[in-house]
């Protein structure tokens, strides 16, 4: 597995301002929606392309385009669902599958309450839309049901990612071909399983 954390100053601006209590609902939807293109554009550096011949107004080029199949996109339900348009402005062709998790309060254990994704990911590239990586058990588990499906590619984008959370994934998804794309990596979780500073609860931020 492989960490990138996003090095820029407009990434580490907005992320500030979405860390800010006082930052209201539509605000933070926003920002949120601005963060993910600046992290899609580094999350979607290795999108698979194949050459293409083309005429410009001038002479006959080639260029390249996405490559078949095209990747998929799965945001984890709910707050995931935030970070949606941004990452299909980019990848407009994308196909849009949904997982819909949720983490018990007590347990920090995450169940899958929704599925609706293609049985067959063989040879697909997949962009996994989360915008916390905490203990890491909900993008684990995530992961697992791509990869299981046959998914050969899984890139996570998260806004914001926990020490205790990458480590989780380093040992359950050691060797499989998995990249994390995040804006920080913070100090710790806390006792009741937030990110520390963090930024509360991503999901009650955007639409609670
Ligand atoms: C939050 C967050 C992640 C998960 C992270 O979702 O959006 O999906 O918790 O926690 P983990 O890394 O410890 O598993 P939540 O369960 O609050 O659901 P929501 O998106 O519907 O608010």
């Amino acid at each position: 597995m492989q960490t990138h954390v996003v090095d820029h100053p407009l990434v580490a601006h907005k992320l500030t301002t979405l860390r800010d209590e006082r930052t209201d609902s539509p605000t933070f939807r926003r920002l949120a929606d601005e963060l993910v293109t600046l992290l899609a554009y580094e999350a979607t550096r290795d999108v698979r392309t194949e050459e293409v011949d083309i005429t410009t107004p001038v002479t006959s080029t080639s260029g390249v385009r996405l490559s078949h199949p095209r990747p998929l996109v799965v945001p984890i339900l709910r707050a995931g669902l935030g970070m949606l348009e941004g990452m299909v402005r980019l990848l407009p062709t994308a196909e849009v599958g949904f997982l819909g998790m949720i983490r018990d309060e007590d347990t920090l254990q995450p169940s899958t309450y929704a599925t609706r994704m293609p049985d067959d990911l063989s040879g697909r590239q997949v962009y996994v839309l989360d915008p916390m990586l905490a203990t890491g058990g909900t993008l684990v588990a995530a992961i697992q049901e791509l990869i299981h499906r046959g998914a050969d590619d899984v890139t996570a984008l998260c806004l914001l990612a926990a020490p205790e959370g990458i480590d989780l994934m380093e040992r359950e998804l050691a060797g499989a071909p998995v990249r994390v794309v995040t804006a920080a990596i913070d100090r710790r979780l806390n006792e009741h399983g937030y990110i520390v500073p963090g930024l509360g609860d991503a999901g009650d931020r955007m639409y609670g």
